[in-house]
C-alpha cells in the first residue's frame, strides 16, 4: 500500500524531479603518493521524486560521488545521467547544499538567495522566486539581516533557501545539518521532509547520523570504507510523516548498525 502510494507520488512528480542513473561508477585521485581509489563501480539509480540517503565511514567517498553527481568533476570510469543524459557540468538543476552554509557576509538574507536568479540574468522578472523561497524556509522578517545576525539554524535555512530558489529537481545534500545543535537538527530534518513532499525533488542526502538516514530517506545505500563499494541497501517502507518513535524505526537502525560493523553499539 505504502509502496505503492509511493510510487504514484513519484509518478507525479516526474515533472519536477529527474532520474539519475550512476553506472559502472569508478573514481581516484593521483597524489603525490599515488594514486588514491575513492570509489569502485558503484551502480544507483535514483528514481524521480526519490528519496535516497548515503551512509557510510569517514573517508571512504561519500562527498565524491556528491560531487560527481552534482558535475563538479567528471568520474575516472563509468556514466552519470540525469534524464539519460550524461552529466558533464554543474547544472541549477541539480542544488548542492553543505554543512557550511557559506554564505556571503556582505550580502543580506534575501540577496543571498537571490544569487542563482543572479547568476542567470533573470533576477529582475523573478523577484517573486526570492520572497516564495524565503517563505518556504520561515524566513519571512529576515529578508534585510545579515548572515551575522543569524544563528547556525536560520544560516542553513538560508542555505535551502538560495538552492529551493532554483526549483532543483534534485536536490543534493552533503551532511546539511552537520553543524547543527540536536534540538535544530530534528526541527529541521522534520521540515526538509515536508519540503520534499511539497515540491517532490529528488533528494540525495549524505549523513553520518543512522536516525536521520531512517527518518528522512525512503531508501537507505551503504557504503563499504574507501574504496567505496555499495555494501548493502535498504528500502525504509515506512509512510511520512514518521515518528521517531516507531518501534520499526529501532529494528532497522539495529540492521543499519550492523550492516556498518556497528551491531554491539546500541
Ligand atoms: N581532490 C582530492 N584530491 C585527493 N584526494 C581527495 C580529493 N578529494 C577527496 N580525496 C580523498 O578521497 C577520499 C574520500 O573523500 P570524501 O570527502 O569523498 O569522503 P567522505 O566519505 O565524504 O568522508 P566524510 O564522511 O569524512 O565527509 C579521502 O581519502 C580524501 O582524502
Ligand atoms: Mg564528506
Amino acid at each position: 500500500m505504502v509502496v505503492a502510494l509511493l510510487k504514484k507520488q513519484q509518478d507525479e512528480n516526474t515533472a519536477v524531479a529527474s532520474r539519475i542513473r550512476v553506472e559502472q561508477v569508478s573514481h581516484g585521485f593521483d597524489t603525490l603518493t599515488g594514486r588514491l581509489d575513492v570509489l569502485e563501480d558503484i551502480d544507483l539509480d535514483i528514481a524521480p521524486g526519490e528519496f535516497v540517503a548515503l551512509l557510510g565511514p569517514s573517508g571512504c567517498g561519500k562527498s565524491t560521488l556528491l560531487r560527481l553527481v552534482a558535475g563538479l568533476e567528471p568520474a575516472s570510469a563509468g556514466c552519470i545521467t540525469q534524464d539519460d543524459k550524461p552529466i558533464t557540468r554543474p547544472d541549477p538543476s541539480r542544488i548542492v547544499v553543505f554543512q557550511d552554509p557559506t554564505l556571503f557576509p556582505w550580502r543580506t538574507v534575501w540577496d543571498n538567495i537571490a544569487l542563482g536568479l543572479e547568476a542567470q540574468g533573470i533576477l529582475k522578472q523573478e523577484k517573486a522566486r526570492v520572497d516564495a523561497a524565503l517563505q518556504k524556509v520561515g524566513l519571512e522578517g529576515f529578508e534585510k539581516s545579515y548572515p551575522h545576525q543569524l544563528s547556525g539554524g536560520m544560516a542553513q535555512r538560508v542555505a535551502l533557501a538560495r538552492a529551493l530558489v532554483n526549483n532543483p529537481k534534485v536536490l543534493i545534500l552533503d551532511e546539511p545539518l552537520g553543524k547543527l545543535d540536536s534540538l535544530t537538527r530534528l526541527e529541521l530534518q522534520s521540515e526538509l521532509v515536508s519540503l520534499w513532499l511539497k515540491n517532490g525533488f529528488s533528494v540525495l542526502l549524505v549523513t553520518h547520523d543512522v536516525e536521520e538516514a531512517l527518518f528522512m530517506a525512503q531508501r537507505v545505500i551503504i557504503f563499504t570504507p574507501r574504496p567505496a563499494k555499495i555494501a548493502a541497501e535498504l528500502a525504509v517502507d515506512l509512510p511520512y510523516p514518521r515518528h521517531r518513535g516507531d518501534p520499526k524505526l529501532a529494528g532497522l537502525r539495529h540492521e543499519v548498525l550492523d550492516r556498518l560493523g556497528l551491531g554491539t553499539s546500541w
